[in-house]
């Protein structure tokens, strides 16, 4: 069997920091690739992903029996979260959750979001312009949506770093595929924290009620159908957690691919109102979350291979949207791509609720350092990137400005 096709080679370092060859060697010799060292399909070109996203189950939260064999039986609780989650379900019980979280989270509702995504990232921005550098990762990728996300949630933003030390954690589990039961407790803790700390503040909003996510779930409402209590605290876990750990990954990915791409960033400079198509193709070229997994929903043919009912299937979006086959020339960034249909927020039931915030939060941060901090150049260094395969980010982006 082909060792050098397996996605586990993304824990060495050099293909991690650059997996694309990779997946071109597995989209132009075995698109719908059996791993056995994952235990899984690997699909890599973009018309079969997409049809994973639409067609195959997301229903796929390990059993109890499950976690024991594979040694993490501890992580039981943390199962009984993600099984209440939208991401892990499927027709009907997915629609019910998202249409009534859709009820909680309008567009007026990120419209509001807006003024304070700026007020924020400026407000970040001022802290380091004396000092003629920052980390864009430390000073503004992890920080930015940390504070957005308690705003959005309703909870004290002074909260900020507490709620982003819980989502990287709970992060561990979503984009890892590796086992790592060392990591287990910490999962384990930071479940049962998070949970005490949405229950208490469904307490206190029950008392004093404040605009945002937990409110609005609380009290969302469909045909007289309303969310549980533990329904709530889930999907208050899963947005706060989907909405930190991407959005830190869109700002530090595409600050350094626009360091690396000079002509590019200049384009954007001279054209502010690129920065919308900016974006996008930002989150084509260097996707924050490279894969996604489901389930196969029967015995299934695909990309001529045949696929038994409930084996497990890795999407690579990562892969899909270098696919040369739907994107021309899709190794070169081109922030002016026409017809970016990209992955990045994957496809059909389950594409990214938080969308249109995680927009409004790239555009924000990429217009304000680009008008802000001339002359932008990354320092001298190597770039380390998250030992997280599945959301792919750096740990940290020194970078200088002005003279
Ligand atoms: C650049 C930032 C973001 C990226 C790249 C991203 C990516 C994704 C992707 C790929 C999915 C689908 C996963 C799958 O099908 O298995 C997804 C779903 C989801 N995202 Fe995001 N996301 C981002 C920001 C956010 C934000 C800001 C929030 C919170 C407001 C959020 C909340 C969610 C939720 C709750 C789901 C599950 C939707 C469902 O299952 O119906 N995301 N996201």
């Amino acid at each position: 069997m082909e060792r050098s096709l397996s996605l586990f080679q993304l824990l060495d370092p050099e293909v991690l920091a650059n997996p694309y060859p990779l997946y071109h060697r597995l989209r132009s010799h075995d698109p719908v690739h059996w791993d056995p060292f994952l235990h899984a399909w690997v699909v890599t070109r973009y018309a079969d992903v997409v049809t994973v996203l639409h067609r195959f189950s997301a229903d796929r939260t390990p059993t109890p029996e499950q976690l024991a064999a594979m040694g993490l039986a501890k992580l039981t609780p943390v199962a009984q979260v993600m099984v209440r989650q939208m991401l892990f379900m499927d027709a009907p019980a997915h629609t019910r959750l998202r249409l009534l979280a859709a009820h909680a989270f309008t567009p007026r509702r990120v419209a509001v979001l807006r003024e304070s995504i700026e007020e924020v990232t400026n407000s970040l921005i001022d802290t380091v312009i004396p000092k003629g550098r920052l980390d864009v990762i430390a000073d503004l990728a992890n920080p930015l949506p940390a504070i957005v996300t308690a705003k959005m949630l309703g909870v004290p933003t002074s909260d900020h770093e507490q709620l982003k030390a819980w989502s990287a954690d709970f992060a561990e589990i979503l984009g890892n595929f590796q086992h790592n039961p060392e990591g287990a407790d910490r999962v384990l803790r930071s479940t049962e924290d998070l949970t005490k700390y949405f229950r208490s503040a469904i307490r206190e909003q029950e008392r004093r009620p404040r605009p945002g996510l937990i409110h609005s779930l609380m009290t969302s409402e469909v045909d007289s159908d309303r969310l549980s209590e533990d329904e709530v605290v889930a999907n208050c876990i899963i947005t706060m957690v989907g909405g930190q750990e991407t959005t830190t990954n869109l700002i530090g990915n595409g600050v350094l691919t626009l360091l690396r791409h000079p002509s590019e960033l200049k384009r954007l400079r001279d054209d502010l109102s690129l920065i919308p198509s900016a974006v996008e193709e930002l989150l084509r070229y260097e996707s924050p979350s490279q894969h996604t997994a489901r389930l196969a929903p029967d015995d299934v043919e695909l990309g001529g291979k045949r696929i038994s009912k409930r084996q497990a299937v890795i999407a690579v979006m990562g892969a899909a949207n270098r696919d040369p086959e739907r994107f021309s020339d899709a190794d070169r960034l081109d922030i002016t791509r026409p017809d970016n249909r990209h992955l990045a927020f994957g496809w059909a039931a389950h594409f990214c609720f938080g969308a249109p915030l995680a927009r409004i939060e790239g555009q924000v941060a990429f217009e304000t350092l680009v008008r802000r901090l001339p002359e932008l150049r990354l320092e001298p260094g190597p770039l380390v990137w998250r030992s997280n395969l599945g959301l792919r980010g750096l740990t940290a982006l020194p970078v200088a400005f002005g003279e």
